[in-house]
């Protein structure tokens, strides 16, 4: 047993600890004098510099080095990029997380670093533990402040639930029992983003948290916009799956926006005549349908059905309207269109004559899950829909979430989760794309949607391709693996400061590794995700090309369904 009170500790070296059992510092400025003596760990360096976000320490290379086969792992892990030290302050203990390590340029054997502070908890007077973590620091420590390693028993109360909803994903890095979870409300309440590079698991993740996130909230509100049908497969017992076959979403509800984009094709000068026109006659035909009747102000945006053949008459009147001078280009233009929208059964999901009736009421409960009865999500399949209106579709199932959220204001609460996977495909930043409806409507709830109980998931692998200010918004970030350097400044821009030690370790993560700051939990944490059954886990399984290509048989028939189903666009 050494004696380590910071009185015996040299300057700028600290004392190694001599043996592998806990050392018991006499009582010196660390405690008051009063308290009893108590296992604090062993001794690692100290602080030298206190700096706000950027307080450095040093630690001695030959007591980390002494540690490196410590029974307990997350002291074999003191010292280490991406690992939590302690610190001392009254009667509170700091944790603070290792953001990089140098060399001591004058003195052998000591090691610098820099350390982003985490949180602090109160000290359990008999043992030491640490107790009631939180998050920020109410005072810090001074220079010379002894540093300590954390052991798996101060991580066990740190990362301990404080009671709030939470969703178990994994285990904390380094260790192989503390679990690791999501506090359900204020992860929902303010918005999260899951980003990875592809392949590192962002989709089994994403299923993970929402299959548990169902199983604590049977009666909840998911709905899930799926660009490449992988969903289906993982929520089949407990969720609605929508596709193209099922999805009879009503082309009524169309805004007069998300009308422009898909019938009018023209560009420049033109687009505004023919915007013109359409929204005149489209607002002629919603005025002759029936449910327009009891509608006081009837605008272009009401969703109220009206027939398109009322729509195609009507342009074709105006037309007919004109004297000779003035040119039908733009009306001939736009009918044509509509009729060819009518005509193609790949549109038949939205533009169908059978989707006439006003379904708004059934429609919305059954996307929104109102009432859930134990399918909490909705998978809407999106990848058989033709490409051109995908992003059309996507902003008005959006605007459905935002629009029913805003006028069910004085009604009994009903929060929506909205989860847009590739999200960079539907906001992007603006060298890639121009002014979109889906675009404006997801940054919108990106903005506000939190006032009106709407909560954004957005997943993608590409976060840098992502409108700009869209990733501050997510209050809680998810990050696996990201490779590349661009990606990387994106999600360190957006991350707490407090994460930035975590931020080094995002391109040496491994599949299935990930790290969780903001507020859906108390700390940064780098989790092992649990390994998901294989019937909740997305059809997304990496093909095996070793193997399939060895495989084969009934080509003819596979070539001739398969044929089948392309003619007839029906899966
Ligand atoms: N937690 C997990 N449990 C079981 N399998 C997993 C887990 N995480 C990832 N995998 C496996 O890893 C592979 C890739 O995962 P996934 O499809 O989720 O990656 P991704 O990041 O969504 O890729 P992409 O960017 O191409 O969509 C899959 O075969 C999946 O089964
Ligand atoms: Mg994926």
């Amino acid at each position: 047993m050494s004696d380590m009170g910071s009185h015996n500790f040299p300057a700028a070296r600290p004392l190694p600890s001599t043996d592998e059992e806990e050392v018991v510092p006499s009582v010196a400025t660390h405690a008051p004098s009063s308290t009893p003596k108590r296992s604090e760990g062993h001794q690692i360096g100290e602080v030298i510099e206190i700096a706000g976000s950027g307080s450095r320490i040093v630690m001695d290379a030959a007591v980390l080095a002494s540690l490196s086969d410590h029974p307990d792992k997350t002291i074999t892990m003191a010292g280490q990029v991406g690992s939590q030290v302690k610190i001392r302050v009254g009667q509170t203990w700091l944790l603070a997380n290792i953001r990089t390590q140098k060399l001591h340029e004058r003195q052998s054997g000591l090691i610098l670093a820099e350390i982003d502070f985490l949180g602090e908890g109160d000290e359990e007077r008999l043992t030491g533990h640490i107790y009631n973590f939180r998050r920020g620091v109410t005072r810090y420590p001074v220079p010379g402040s002894v540093i300590y390693a954390v052991t798996t028993a101060d991580l066990k109360q740190v990362y301990a639930s404080d009671g709030r909803a939470n969703v178990e994903i994994g285990t904390v890095y380094p260790t192989d029992d503390i679990r690791g979870a999501l506090y359900v409300d204020a992860m929902l309440g303010k918005h999260f983003a899951l980003l990875g590079s592809t392949g590192t698991g962002k989709s089994t993740s994403a299923a993970l948290i929402l299959h548990k996130i169902c199983d604590i909230a049977p009666e909840g509100h998911i709905l899930m916009i799926d660009p490449h049908g992988e969903y289906s497969a993982a929520f089949k017992t407990n969720g609605r799956l929508f596709d193209v076959n099922n999805l009879n979403l009503p082309y009524w509800l169309m805004n007069f926006r998300e009308h422009c984009e898909v019938f009018v094709q023209s560009t420049g000068d033109a687009k505004q005549m023919d915007c013109d026109i359409l929204a005149k006659c489209l607002l002629a035909a919603k005025a002759k349908s029936q449910a327009a009747a009891g509608v006081a102000k009837l605008t272009v945006d009401s969703p109220v059905p009206y027939l398109l053949s009322d729509l195609t008459n009507i342009i074709q009147n105006e037309m007919g309207k004109l004297d000779k001078s003035t040119n039908t280009a733009p009306f001939m233009r736009l009918k044509t269109k509509i009729d060819e929208i009518k005509a193609d059964p790949r549109y038949s999901f939205m533009f169908s004559g059978m989707l006439v009736g006003d379904t708004m009421a059934d429609f919305l409960a059954k996307i929104f899950r109102l009432p859930a009865e134990g399918k909490p999500i909705s998978i809407i399949d999106v990848s058989a829909i033709p490409s051109e209106i995908t992003p059309t579709v996507v902003a008005v199932l959006s605007r459905l979430v935002f629009d029913y959220s805003i006028w069910a204001k004085n009604e009994p609460s009903r929060p929506i989760l909205l989860v847009c996977e590739e999200a960079h495909r539907y906001i992007p930043n603006d060298d890639i794309a121009g002014e979109s409806s889906v675009r404006d409507i997801l940054s919108r709830i990106a903005k506000e949607g939190r006032k009106y109980g709407v909560s954004l998931g957005l997943i993608t692998q590409r976060p840098s391709d992502l409108a700009e200010g869209v990733l501050s918004q997510c209050g809680t970030i998810l990050s696996m693996r990201l490779n590349n350097d661009r990606d990387q400044a994106f999600v360190k821009a957006a991350m707490p400061e407090g994460a930035r030690g975590f931020l080094d370790s995002i391109p040496a993560l491994r599949n299935r590794e990930i790290i969780c700051c903001g507020e859906g939990v108390a700390i940064p944490i780098r989790v092992s995700l649990d390994t998901l059954v294989e019937e909740r886990r997305p059809a997304s399984e990496d093909p095996l090309f070793s193997e399939l290509w060895r495989d084969n048989g009934g080509e003819e028939e596979i070539i001739q369904r398969v044929i089948k189903r392309w003619r007839s666009q029906g899966r």
